[in-house]
C-alpha cells in the first residue's frame, strides 16, 4: 500500500521516516512531501538517528492548500493512506496571521479529506489540545467534549476537524499535544539551550498539560496503517504520553536530564509573560480511549523527556 506523508519535514513526519525506515512491513511504500525540500542539517540528523538503516531524505514536493495538487498526488500515486503532518503550528504567529493559519489548518485539512473520499483512502489527521482551553476545566478532556479553543491556532484546527468529518471521507483525527522532538523547533530544544546558556529562568507553573514525544505518536500512527480495517477504527482519539506537568515541571528535568544544574528554575504565573494568546490553563487529554481501542501502552511523559534530552546532547556532540 502507499502512504502519502504531508508535512514529512516537521517534527512528526521526522519521526515517521525515522520508523519507515526500519518498518518491517515490506509491501508499504512511503510518499514524503512537503512544501520545500529537507535542510541538510535535518538530513545528518536523521542519519544519525536511523544509522545503520537509511532514512528516505527525499521530499516530493506538495502544497497541500494547493488543492488541485493535492488530489493529484494521491489518484497518481493510488495512495491508500494520507498522514497529514502539515500545519501552521505557530501558536502566537495565528494570531497575526488568521488567514494563512485557517487555509493550512482547515481549507488544507478539508483537501486531503476530499481526496481521501474520491481514492477511498483513510485519512490519518493530527490535532491538538488547544482545541480545549476556555472552559475551565479540571478533568481530563474527553474525545467528545466540546471544543472551546482560546486563540486562532485552536480555533482553526478545530475547523479542520469540522471539515474532515463532515467530507465523508474514512478518517481518524488524533489530537495530541506539547509534542517535541529531535527535529524542529520545540520547547525541549529551547530550554535544552536556555537552561545550558542562563543562570536563571522563569517558567510558568500555572499551564498544565503532557508532553508527546514524536516518535511515541508516530508509532501508533504505524501502529494504525498496519492494523488495516480503518472503517471500524475511524473517529477522534487522544494522545499524549502518560502524565500530567506544568511547563516549569517540563523544564526542571530537561535540566536534570542535561546537567545543567547551575541554572535556577523558578515557577511563575502566565500573567508575567504578556501575550496575545490566553493558553489553556490545563489541557490534559483523557486517552482512555486510544488504549483500549489499539491495545497500546504509552510510554511515561519524563522518561521520554530524558530520552530525546540524551539523543540531543548526542547529537549536538556529532552533528555539528
Ligand atoms: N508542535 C506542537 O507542540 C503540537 C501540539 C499539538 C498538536 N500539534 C499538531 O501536530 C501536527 C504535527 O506538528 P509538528 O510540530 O510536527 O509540525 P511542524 O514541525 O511545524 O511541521 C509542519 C510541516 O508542515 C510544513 N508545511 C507548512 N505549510 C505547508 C503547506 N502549505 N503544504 C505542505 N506542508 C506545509 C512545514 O514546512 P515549514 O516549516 O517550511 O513551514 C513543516 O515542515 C500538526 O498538525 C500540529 O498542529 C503540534
Amino acid at each position: 500500500m502507499n502512504i502519502l506523508v504531508t508535512g514529512a519535514n516537521g517534527q512528526l513526519g521526522s519521526e515517521l521516516r525515522l520508523l519507515a525506515a526500519s518498518s518491517s512491513a515490506v509491501s508499504d511504500r512511503y510518499i514524503f512531501t512537503d512544501i520545500a525540500p529537507m535542510r541538510e542539517d535535518q538530513a545528518r540528523v536523521l542519519d544519525f538517528l536511523c544509522a545503520p538503516a537509511q532514512a528516505d531524505k527525499q521530499t516530493m514536493i506538495l502544497d497541500i492548500t494547493d488543492r488541485e495538487a493535492v488530489l493529484k498526488a494521491v489518484a497518481d500515486n493510488n495512495i491508500g493512506v494520507i498522514v497529514n503532518c502539515a500545519a501552521f503550528t505557530d501558536v502566537e504567529g495565528a494570531e497575526d496571521r488568521a488567514e494563512l493559519a485557517e487555509k493550512l489548518n482547515a481549507d488544507a485539512a478539508e483537501n486531503l479529506a476530499i481526496a481521501a473520499r474520491i481514492n477511498s483512502a483513510l485519512l490519518i489527521h493530527i490535532s491538538t489540545d488547544y482545541v480545549f482551553g476556555k472552559e475551565p476545566y479540571n478533568t481530563p478532556c474527553r474525545e467528545d467534549q466540546k471544543g472551546t479553543p482560546t486563540g486562532v491556532y485552536g480555533l482553526s484546527k478545530l475547523h479542520g476537524e469540522q471539515k474532515i468529518l463532515s467530507s465523508g471521507a474514512c478518517s481518524i483525527i488524533i489530537r495530541t499535544a506539547w509534542l517535541y522532538s529531535e527535529f524542529g523547533k520545540n520547547f525541549l530544544k529551547t530550554m535544552l539551550n536556555l537552561t545550558g546558556s542562563k543562570p536563571a529562568l522563569k517558567v510558568v507553573f500555572d499551564q498544565t498539560g503532557t508532553p508527546t514525544y514524536a516518535l511515541d505518536l508516530a508509532r501508533l500512527i504505524v501502529r494504525i496503517i498496519e492494523g488495516g480495517d480503518y472503517e471500524s477504527f475511524k473517529g477522534i482519539y487522544h494522545y499524549s504520553n502518560e502524565g500530567v506537568c506544568s511547563w516549569y515541571d517540563f523544564t526542571k528535568l530537561i535540566a536534570r536530564c542535561s546537567g545543567h544544574n547551575e541554572c535556577r528554575i523558578e515557577p511563575c504565573h502566565s500573567d508575567e509573560f504578556p501575550s496575545r494568546v490566553t493558553r489553556p490553563s490545563y489541557s490534559v487529554l483523557d486517552k482512555t480511549k486510544v488504549k483500549r481501542v489499539f491495545n497500546i501502552e504509552i510510554p511515561y511523559w519524563s522518561d521520554q523527556v530524558c530520552r530525546c534530552t540524551e539523543n540531543l546532547l548526542k547529537i549536538s556532540e556529532i552533528v555539528k
